[in-house]
């Protein structure tokens, strides 16, 4: 069962009622996404390689919003961006139509862009915009095949560890990485002790930067060192 609620800087989140988790913080679900994801992963991705065009992978796109916030941000227009997106459950349509995050952010479009990814055919790569492009994945993140090599930017968004300690499993992180390129970075809400252990034996370069409100850390990590 799920549950729409409002967070605190207005905009929705859903909640798992089984899992007793929600989609995002209840501080804020698009100031916590811009947070971690967009500021923290995407501008700092582009800024730190001066990059051109970007390949992203997220983990679990449930509502949208990541891949809404990344379609639409105006510091990296004109930068091609190619957006896979893993999901085990998508949301059902009822759910996604009450979401307001379009009203929430400052970008003419918004409600246009949110309907497009949301009507974006499951498993094939589609183009919706001159530098955006996607491929929403039906399939369960821990059983599935990555392209190797390829990803700029990860966005590990499953839910909590403490609930889905699979998802977080060491062997769903090195099938990860090694869809990476060596560039790559994954940007994370959780600073979980295990996740930053496997991050370190992999050779992954990991550091905590301060987190969106109600949250002091995330985790950032990259191939390359500083
Ligand atoms: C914390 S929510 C975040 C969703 C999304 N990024 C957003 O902004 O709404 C976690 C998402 O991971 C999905 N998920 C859970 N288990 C998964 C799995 N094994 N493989 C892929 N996605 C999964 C959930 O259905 C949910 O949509």
């Amino acid at each position: 069962m799920l549950q729409l609620i409002k967070t605190s800087d207005g905009s929705h989140t859903i909640k798992h009622l089984e899992l007793n988790e929600t989609y995002h913080s209840t501080h804020g679900a698009v100031q916590e996404s811009n947070h971690i994801y967009i500021e923290q992963g995407l501008h700092y991705f582009i800024d730190r390689f001066k990059a051109k065009s970007i390949n992203i992978l997220e983990i679990g796109f449930g509502t949208g919003l990541n891949a809404l916030l990344t379609m639409l941000d105006e510091r990296t227009r004109g930068i091609k961006k190619t957006y896979h997106t893993a999901e085990a459950f998508p949301l059902p349509d009822g759910m996604i139509k009450q979401l307001n995050y379009p009203e929430h952010l400052p970008y003419e479009g918004a409600a246009q862009g949110f309907m497009q990814l949301h009507e974006a055919t499951w498993n094939k790569e589609v183009t919706l915009s001159n530098d955006f492009t996607i491929h929403k994945i039906h399939a369960d993140v821990c059983s599935l095949k990555l392209e190797e090599d390829f990803y700029d930017l990860v966005y590990f968004d499953a839910f909590a560890p403490r609930v889905q300690p699979e998802v977080w499993a060491k062997s769903v992180l090195t099938n990860v990485i090694r869809g990476m390129n060596n560039k790559g970075v994954i940007v994370t809400y959780s600073a979980s002790g295990q996740f930053k252990r496997d991050l370190k034996d992999l050779n992954m370069q990991f550091e905590e930067v301060p987190g969106p409100p109600g949250k002091r850390v995330m985790v950032r990590a990259c191939r390359l060192r500083k």
